[in-house]
């Protein structure tokens, strides 16, 4: 992606009155002073084509997208790369950092403040209230949401579905009679991995389910030892395990899930709505080939991961050509262009949601119902630090894959992981008063 959009040839006349061609020289001036590295872990067909879009979008703009993909779903690699850049002295310019994360990078002082950009273009008014306080620190703006994705949506192969007359399942008995029904043809009901994270996923979906988003940010967000003893906890714990029988878990990166529901090789697959994206970039129109539907229990909530990027400050040198980015990121007609390449919705909340498609209109009306009906994804970085969420992904994928696990060690497990990292013992970050 070069910025020759940004160089114009031009003409100037030689001491021997010779035309002579400048343009080279400052193609290498404006792409030097307008390059930025982007570290993200978008890396499936889908993701590709939203980032690619996003580098289109700059390039038009003057500035290059220097691409750093690193590959592996939910930025498992991608978190890594970032902080070991950042101890060695070469963060990059850009990269994609979600959720609490956001406030514990800006502590350190690390992240460029984006105000003049946010003031210039309203995203307060604009940007739905959740979005705006994630990127809010000590009343500093320190990063531009770009998407909001839906984590507890149910995805079905339409087609397959009519020609079995198989109805969409709106609760766990309806899932049941589908899932038989499909088992006894052959195809794989519930399309699975047993990637960690991607189990967690599925996991964080039915916790939202059995206890709703109060219970649900009693667990993640407080870390309140008392909800992992809870009723509503075994209950999720047994769901899980209970879902196995419908499944053939291996471990699979979660674009070739989507794979295995655009071949009709399963049938259905519970997965943030990046699932949607790539669905649609297997050739099927949402609405069409396929369909959604929130994940039974979950029907009026919103489980949500927003992506955002933040700037890193550096000697200043870049600081224009980030601002430019930041800015661009939330036009409307990006915001529209990007999230519907990737999956999500709009940040904003003045779009006519009759320009989104069927799943895309169902996951922002939800989320516009407000703070009362969403939830933080803690699988998706958006309701704890790190460390406690790959704590607790280590025991559900634990106990996910072993049977002989029982849900109540798991239980006690999790309260011992809340008693250690939760916010009496000081990890405050979803509830920081600093905001
Ligand atoms: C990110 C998405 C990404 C997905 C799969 C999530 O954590 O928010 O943007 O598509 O992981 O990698």
């Amino acid at each position: 992606m070069h910025n020759r959009a940004a160089c114009s040839k031009r003409w100037r006349w030689g001491r021997r009155g010779g035309a002579l061609c400048v343009s080279a020289c400052l193609l290498t001036t404006a792409a030097l002073a307008q390059t930025l590295d982007v570290l993200h872990w978008w890396t499936s067909g889908s993701e590709r084509r939203a980032a690619d879009y996003l580098a289109q979008q700059l390039a038009a703009e003057g500035l290059e997208w220097q691409d750093a993909a690193i590959p592996g779903g939910a930025g498992t690699g991608a978190v890594k790369v970032l902080k070991s850049r950042t101890l060695a002295g070469k963060p990059p310019a850009v990269a994609q950092l979600i959720g609490p994360a956001i406030n514990e990078w800006g502590r350190l002082g690390l992240l460029l403040e984006l105000d003049t950009v946010a003031r210039g273009e309203a995203w307060r008014e604009q940007l739905f209230p959740t979005a705006w306080r994630l990127v809010q620190y000590r009343r500093h703006t320190l990063g531009v949401p770009l998407g909001i994705h839906r984590i507890n949506t149910l995805f079905y192969n339409r087609r397959l579905f009519e020609e079995l007359a198989l109805p969409v399942p709106r609760n766990w008995g309806e899932f049941e009679q589908v899932a038989r029904q499909l088992q006894a043809r052959g195809i794989v009901p519930l399309a699975q991995s047993s990637e960690p994270w991607q189990v967690a996923t599925l996991f964080e979906t039915l916790v939202l389910g059995e206890g709703g988003p109060e219970y649900y940010r009693e667990a993640f967000v407080q870390r309140s030892p008392r909800a992992y003893t809870d009723e509503r906890m075994a209950r999720a714990l047994l769901r899980l395990r209970q879902l196995k029988r419908w499944m053939n878990p291996q471990e699979r990166p979660w674009p070739e899930l989507a794979q295995q529901v655009a071949r009709r090789e399963a049938g259905m697959l519970v997965m943030g709505d990046w699932a949607k994206a790539e669905l649609n970039s297997l050739g099927l129109v949402t609405g069409e080939g396929f369909s959604c539907v929130p994940v039974p229990g979950t029907h009026d909530y919103h489980l949500y991961s927003i992506d955002t990027l933040v700037m890193f400050r550096g000697d200043g040198s870049r600081q224009s050509a980030q601002e430019k980015l930041a800015r661009l990121l939330v036009q409307p007609a990006v915001q529209l262009g990007y999230n519907r390449l990737k999956g999500s919705v709009p940040v904003r909340r003045d779009l006519d949601p009759a320009a989104l498609d069927v799943c895309a209109r169902a996951s922002w009306q939800a989320f516009a119902r407000g703070p009362g009906m969403q939830a933080p994804s803690l699988v998706h970085r958006m309701a704890s630090e790190e460390a406690f969420k790959d704590a607790v992904v280590a025991q559900i994928h634990r106990y996910f894959i072993d049977d002989q696990v029982n849900a109540a060690e798991v239980q006690r497990r999790l309260a011992a992981l809340a008693r250690a990292l939760g916010t009496e013992g000081g990890g405050k970050h979803a509830q920081n008063p600093d905001r």
